[in-house]
């Protein structure tokens, strides 16, 4: 059992051989946090990493003592993971060990999305209460530890023991607390168009924190970070990633105390949050996940990767190959016809395409963005007879069919929003915000929720569908529960929240086989909580490749390239207006969910011959591509090119690819490092785009890595320098 308990020092070590856990119950009961990171032995005491003697912090103020769940209030006055209001208006906890519990497995969380296990085996939990008499509060803090990764899931229960009312102001899904700087936090953010970007800086005394305050994760901010040692790069020194599985408003914060020791807490954000527990009520936190790596932000990222490839997808995409498919948007956008889309199917079944997605479009009056979310039903001028015969077309091509939705919206001009004025969120008597001209659904209530499960079952049941896109294209404004009372608004978000993930568990539910893709304008609500229900994602509206490079760079910190939607768009792009070549184009699609966002009606000839070769390509190596291990190998961002590659897991395929951004003049011979080959293979490197295979090399995976790659500087075919923006990929393979 990777977890141990010692009864004379009252500690519980979480071990696996790749990190360790060690807490411990200090004398005055309250449960420190002696050591978080690289593995220790499991039969050592560590209670000397904690203070000598611990009796609370009353005359040692600023004390760094590591503790599991800090409180405010009792002289630590540091960021606490929980504070809760008790019914004299007082907010201070004293939370004292009460027993603890060590089973095998991983309990679900209720109502929650969180990573599993499939046999009780691979991971052990240990549930640690604490009681509080004076504010009757129980906690229950639950640990899990995963077998041979190096990774561990949080989560806190919050119960009213008491006769009393609490509202529960703060509820930290993750604090940890480190005893000694310096770091630098690392975290993705953007905007719309350009998310994930990375941003590294170091810690300085005091806070620094990310979050959402929109009733989503947003574009802004992914709800990760990452803490590393100054001198951790890539491929080496100390880090920890820890990452929220939820995709509401969040907070990540990292707090520098005056003795530099870094506290950082993680969970729903607590502006504007307040839970109400009656007596015997219960409140359990969304789940956070911490992995740890002496061995640089590629381990990390290797490590998130595997465990929310693996135990947070779920269903039966998760271990299949992902279709090639092409989307309607950026072809058509709201301009089709049965006819229309019939002659765009046949040619994207022309080019190889798996699986036609129709977009946005289909439903209501919908030509154009201010109608007819919420009316889910199809439009019968564009579609006179219905899903039913596009999709039988488009199977009778040889492909399967998809479909667009946005179940949690309602256009201010539909028939749903006439008729249920009182669905939408807003609060009486104040003006409703509109964005996009669209309103969202209050799915705090339950009656929306099931309203949405029966629209949008019928129209997944109409017809062949076995692909959704599910789309939520604007943030919350005038946050109010219409069924909620006065004193408990402060529960909305999260409740909305609850509501959607109950909506994607009725509806994955009932439709196992169904492909699903989440989407918010792009990448506004790809986080770890939404990976629990679809198992890909659209990352980005910004189709540009070159964007694209800093987008699924960031991207690929934390989620699989299997997450990563990806595709080939039209040219002059339609989000920045800049040209690149096809074959780069699809060279930066390859790395993630592959597709098509176009109308294949328009290209020409040598286009299309083009493309098929691309599709053949992909399909070649699809496996890897999706489920091979990704490796960052020179940042897109502020260089004038970018590599990266995907090695298979025996290692005897990879795929390397290098991006020019900008060309400069008389370049210096370059030579690309490679990473995770085997030392003893030798390879068989072949470019692509580019000669036969006949004309390929052969070259030692010791030498690729200690040597590296020399970058063709031209064009091998013409013998033309390559110009900006181009691509070419390497295609190792063992000989
Ligand atoms: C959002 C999505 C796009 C597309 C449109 C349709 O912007 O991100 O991919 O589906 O909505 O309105």
């Amino acid at each position: 059992m990777p977890i141990t308990w010692h009864e004379p020092t009252r500690q519980l070590h979480l071990h696996n051989g790749r990190l360790s856990l060690v807490l411990a119950v200090l004398e005055n009961d309250w449960l420190g946090q002696l050591h978080v990171g690289a593995p220790l032995d499991p039969q050592a005491t560590y209670r000397h990493l904690g203070p000598a003697e611990f009796l609370g912090f009353t005359n040692r103020v600023d004390e760094p003592v590591g503790l599991a769940v800090p409180t405010a209030g009792s002289g630590d006055f540091r960021i606490p993971a929980l504070v809760v209001e008790q019914p004299d208006g007082s907010a201070v906890l004293d939370m004292a060990y009460a027993g603890h519990r060590i089973v095998t497995g991983k309990p679900d969380l209720e109502g929650l999305p969180s990573t599993y296990v499939e046999d009780p085996s691979e991971a052990a939990t240990v549930e640690i209460d604490l009681a509080d008499p004076v504010a009757g509060l129980e906690v229950t803090l639950v640990v899990t530890i995963f077998e041979d990764r190096p990774v561990i899931a949080r989560s806190m229960r919050l119960r009213n023991a008491g006769t009393g009312r609490l509202i529960v102001r703060t509820a930290m899904s993750a604090s940890v607390d480190l005893p000694d700087g310096p770091w630098d936090l690392l975290g993705f953010s953007g905007a719309w168009g350009r998310e994930r970007h990375p941003h590294r800086a170091a810690l300085l005394p005091g806070r620094r924190a990310v979050g959402s305050l929109r009733g989503a994760t947003g574009h802004e901010h992914d709800p990760s970070l990452f803490l590393l040692r100054p001198e951790t790069d890539e491929t080496r020194g100390e880090g920890f990633a820890l990452s929220l599985v939820y995709s509401g408003n969040f907070l990540a914060e990292a707090d520098v105390g005056s003795r530099s020791t870094t506290r950082i807490r993680m969970g729903i954000h607590p502006d504007g949050f307040a839970w109400t527990l009656e007596p015997g009520a219960t409140f359990t936190t969304p789940e956070a996940v911490l992995a740890w790596s002496g061995d640089g932000i590629g381990a990390l990222s290797a490590a998130l990767h595997a465990f929310y490839r693996e135990r947070l997808a779920r269903g039966v995409w998760r271990d299949r190959l992902r279709p090639i498919l092409l989307n309607s948007w950026e072809g058509v956008y709201f301009d089709f016809d049965h006819a229309r889309l019939l002659d765009m199917a046949r040619a994207s079944a022309d080019l190889g395409v798996e699986l036609f997605v129709l977009d946005d479009g289909w439903f209501g009056e919908r030509d154009h963005d201010r109608t007819s979310l919420g009316d889910w039903v199809v439009d019968r001028r564009k579609l006179p007879d219905g899903l039913a015969p596009l999709a039988a077309d488009v199977e009778a091509l040889g492909m399967s069919f998809g479909l667009w939705i946005e179940p949690e919206m309602v256009s201010v001009q539909s028939r749903l929003f006439a008729e249920h004025p009182e669905w939408a969120i807003g609060i009486p008597g104040r003006e409703r915000t509109e964005s996009r001209h669209q309103l969202v659904m209050d799915l705090s209530r339950p009656e929306v929720v099931d309203h949405l499960e029966v629209a949008i079952g019928d129209v997944l049941s109409s017809a062949a569908i076995s692909y959704v896109k599910w789309d939520m294209n604007r943030n919350i404004t005038e946050p109010f529960g219409a069924s909620l009372p006065a004193d408990r608004h402060g529960e909305f978000f999260h409740r909305y929240m609850l509501g959607t993930y109950e909506l994607w568990r009725r509806l994955t539910t009932r439709f196992p086989d169904v492909l699903f893709e989440s989407c918010a304008s792009g990448g506004g609500r790809f986080d770890p909580g939404m990976l629990a229900f679809a198992p890909q994602a659209w990352t980005s509206d910004d189709t540009d490749a070159i964007e694209r490079l800093s987008i699924q760079w960031g991207a690929s910190h934390v989620y699989p390239l299997s997450s990563i939607g990806a595709h080939v768009s039209a040219v002059p792009n339609h989000q920045v207006g800049r040209v690149t070549p096809l074959a780069t184009r699809a060279a930066v699609a390859f790395f993630g969910v592959f597709g098509y966002e176009l109308d294949p009606r328009t290209l020409g000839d040598t286009e299309r011959a083009e493309i098929r070769g691309h599709i053949a390509f992909y399909r070649e190596h699809r496996e890897i591509f999706q489920r091979g291990r990704f490796i960052r190998l020179r940042s897109p961002l502020g260089g004038d090119d970018a590599a990266w590659m995907v090695v298979a897991e025996d290692r005897m395929t990879a795929i390397v690819a290098h991006y020019r951004i900008l060309r400069r003049p008389v370049a210096p011979p370059d030579r690309l490092r490679l990473r995770d080959l085997d030392p003893g293979t030798v390879y068989r490197v072949s470019a692509w785009p580019g000669p036969t295979p006949a004309a390929s090399v052969r070259r030692g995976g010791d030498l690729l890595m200690a040597v590296g790659l020399g970058l063709v500087p031209e064009d091998p075919a013409t013998g033309v320098p390559d110009g900006d923006f181009a691509a070419r990929l390497y295609v190792l393979s063992a000989d």
